[in-house]
């Protein structure tokens, strides 16, 4: 059963990603999908404590998740997509004063699914 879905949800993406019958390399179009994700489910609470963990290994900084304040996917055309995040988190290293920061988060398509990138962290007050 589980393997069968698999199999469907691969098939559909294989079908997704083919090329659209143009000429001329990169497509001038974009049409890109954005969906707001709850702010408490898991997915988005994964993300947010990725982009955190990462930012405090690069920055060697301290922050800790406090809240997520919103949560947009956006599905590229090429099967890939990316998170942008705004967030609220203590700074454990500044008497844990509550900031709001933006972050942004790149996830790979299907086959490198479980690679997550941080592409911006940044300070939002
Ligand atoms: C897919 O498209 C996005 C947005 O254009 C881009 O940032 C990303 O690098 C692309 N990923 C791949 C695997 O080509």
């Amino acid at each position: 059963m589980m393997r069968s879905n698999c199999l469907i949800m691969i098939m559909l993406a294989l079908l997704l990603s083919t090329p659209p019958c143009s000429a001329g390399g990169k497509s001038s179009i974009k049409e890109e999908f954005r969906l707001n994700m709850a702010v408490n489910s898991r997915k988005a609470n994964e993300v947010a404590t990725f982009a955190l963990a990462e930012h405090n290994h690069i920055s060697h900084a301290n922050l800790r998740l406090s809240q997520i304040l919103s949560c947009t996917k956006i599905y590229h055309t090429n099967q890939s997509g990316t998170f942008a995040l705004l967030l609220l988190a203590k700074d454990e290293d500044n008497n844990y004063r509550l900031k709001k920061f933006f972050a942004r988060v790149y996830q790979g398509n299907l086959f490198d699914y479980s690679k997550y990138q941080l592409q911006k962290f940044e300070s939002r007050e």
